[in-house]
């Protein structure tokens, strides 16, 4: 069913990644605007494990969007204008150690930005189209994932019987193309953990507008100098999230009943702004 953004509501987000298009059939699709131009497609928004959520494919359901071409201002904006505080990002990526094969679970608690040329803030100091020009606003990304949206994500993995690694780091790249090996060897040396497209910059633009971010990256490949084969392909990261789709769902599901009350939420997440005027609109947060 259609139904006015005006007249929808949700508390969280989730943008869904490579082969995670739906989460329950019985959602509302609502089209949002914004003044960063649309989002990647419709959201969905209803109930989910007895809460109010709103479902954004992130690479449109029809995956059109590659992951530089992705707005992800709008997408974030279009959710907060929906009254959501708190997003939850899976996402598909390559391990970047042995041990870490196809279906591992990461909750990463760092990450590292290689994309070149993606637009990373709302405070880019442009008058917008609708008149409002934002002030300056540094927010830190020190840590750029929220610490109760992690503890969420972690209980409900382990709860759902599919235990995750608590931590690590995340480098995004530029992409289309996956990482050559002498790339994928140079991130494995850092001691980085895994390798995405898409987590940067949506954790950073969630931050500037004091959401709370969860990345939770499921590994569909060895990334390229990790594995002995004929490199990663795009059909192998699609097989591989398809087979992991449901327990995706479960413990997504089991996430999103463990995540804080919205006037429970208490983290930096809340205080990203505290004592700026973004000229946005987006402060004071509660
Ligand atoms: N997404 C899934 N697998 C990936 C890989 N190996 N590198 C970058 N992004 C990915």
């Amino acid at each position: 069913a259609d139904q006015s953004a005006a007249a929808a509501t949700a508390e969280i987000g989730i943008i869904g990644g490579t082969g995670l298009y739906a989460l329950v059939d019985d959602l509302d699709e609502v089209d949002v605007d914004t003044p960063y131009g649309a989002p990647s497609d419709s959201l969905l928004v209803g109930e989910f494990a007895g809460r109010r959520v709103a479902f954004l494919p992130r690479h449109g359901r029809a995956h059109r969007i590659p992951p530089h071409a992705i707005n992800y201002r709008a997408n974030l904006w279009a959710l907060r204008s929906l009254g959501v505080r708190q997003v939850l990002g899976p996402c598909a990526t390559g391990g970047l150690r042995p041990q870490y094969g196809p279906g591992t679970l990461l909750v990463p608690d760092q990450m590292v930005d290689r994309t070149s040329g993606r637009v990373q803030t709302y405070y880019d100091g442009r008058t917008r189209a609708d008149g409002i020009t934002p002030e300056v606003v540094h927010v830190s990304a020190a840590d750029p994932y929220c610490p109760r949206g992690r503890a969420a994500a972690i209980a409900g993995a382990r709860a759902s019987g599919w235990p995750p690694v608590d931590g690590g780091s995340m480098v995004v790249i530029e992409g289309p193309r996956f990482s050559t090996r002498a790339e994928s060897r140079w991130y494995s040396s850092q001691g980085w953990s895994v390798v995405g497209m898409t987590g940067h910059p949506e954790a950073v633009l969630a931050r500037e507008l004091s959401l709370c971010y969860t990345s939770l990256a499921l590994v569909t490949d060895l990334d390229a100098g990790v594995e002995t084969g004929q490199g990663v392909t795009h059909a192998e990261v699609l097989a591989e999230f398809g087979r992991n789709i449901d327990r995706l769902r479960t413990v997504l599901a089991a996430t999103v009943a463990g995540l804080p009350a919205a006037e429970e939420r208490e983290c930096i997440c809340v205080h990203a702004l505290d004592g700026m005027t973004t000229g946005l609109g987006v402060e004071p947060i509660s």
